[in-house]
């Protein structure tokens, strides 16, 4: 006679499951769903890491599950206990390719542990035309949207066939700058959840990122009219009005409405 699996054998399938990656994105949306309840929301838009090579990368990769309070608060242990923390974070479910695994263990080593950091360069800041809006996309986005910026189900909204994009020509500008927060509904899908800010990346990065998501993944053909470039001028400009991420969502509401 057969039965079902007591309920130990079941989880212990279900975390078997998970480690092959297969329901990836559910562990992930779990994962997130936990820390929105359990995270007492420390002002994500407060935290910044040491200007650094590869600094981008850390707030990409490290702010799915968490915000960089963790990091901050982990400040100051050995090169070593970092490589350890990542082999725990990649248990967890990061994904990391070698190559950028050793860039983020570099960025923590060198900024974030028990050693001085180094002196800090003056990296150029490049021209806009110099910046390619599909590898800040890749590089910055993916994490979340995913690399067909189709999303994930009630966790993170699409950014392909998003006539959002194209609410006002500054609103992905102002959800970038300052992040944004509370439920919004996208194509027939509620979502609830945390866009971090990043005005960490640059001027050019931005503006090269809003033009590049206009024009792909099917977002052209719903422009209600042609789609106009955004220019590093109007980042910067926007970066004088500051807004939190609540008042972010009240500007896409008064968009809407
Ligand atoms: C897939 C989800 C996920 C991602 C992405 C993630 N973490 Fe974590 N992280 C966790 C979980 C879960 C915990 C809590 C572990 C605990 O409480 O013991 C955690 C805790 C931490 C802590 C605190 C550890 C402690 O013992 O106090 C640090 C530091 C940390 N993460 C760093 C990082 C860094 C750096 C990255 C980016 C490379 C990252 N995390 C990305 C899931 C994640
Ligand atoms: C840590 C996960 C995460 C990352 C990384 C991320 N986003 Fe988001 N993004 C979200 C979430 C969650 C929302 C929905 C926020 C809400 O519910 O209010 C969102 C919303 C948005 C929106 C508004 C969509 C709409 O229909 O109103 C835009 C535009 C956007 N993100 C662009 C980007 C771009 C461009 C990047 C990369 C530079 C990026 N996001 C990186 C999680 C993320």
């Amino acid at each position: 006679m057969t039965s079902f699996p007591p309920p130990q054998a079941r989880a212990l399938s279900m975390a078997a499951e998970q480690k092959t990656g297969v329901s990836h994105a559910v562990a992930l949306s779990l994962l997130f769903f936990l820390f929105a309840l359990l995270s007492p929301l420390a002002r994500a838009a407060e935290i910044e890491l040491p200007d650094g090579p590869d600094r981008s990368l850390i707030y990409a990769k490290c702010r799915t599950c968490h915000d960089l309070q963790y990091v901050i608060e982990s400040k100051g242990i050995s090169a070593g206990s970092w490589d350890g923390l990542l082999d725990d974070m990649e248990g967890f479910g990061v994904e990391l390719t070698p190559e950028e695994r050793e860039r983020v263990l570099a960025y923590l080593s060198a900024y974030m542990s028990n050693t001085p950091p180094p002196e800090p360069t003056q990296v150029a800041s490049g021209d806009a035309t110099a910046v390619d809006g599909q590898s800040v996309f890749m590089d910055n986005c993916t994490s979340c949207h995913q690399e067909d910026a189709m999303g994930i189900e009630e966790t993170f909204p699409p950014l392909a066939a998003n006539s959002d994009l194209f609410l006002a020509e500054d609103f992905p500008l102002k959800v970038l700058l300052n992040g944004m927060t509370g439920e919004i509904t996208v194509n027939d899908q509620v979502f609830e959840g945390e866009m971090p800010p990043f005005g960490h990346l640059s001027d050019a990065e931005i503006a090269a990122v809003v033009n590049f998501l206009r024009n792909s993944f099917g977002n052209d053909a719903l422009a209600h009219s042609e789609i106009t470039t955004v220019t590093p001028e109007m980042v910067q400009s926007l970066r004088a009005s500051e807004m939190d991420p609540e008042q972010v969502l009240e500007y896409r509401a008064s968009l809407i409405n």
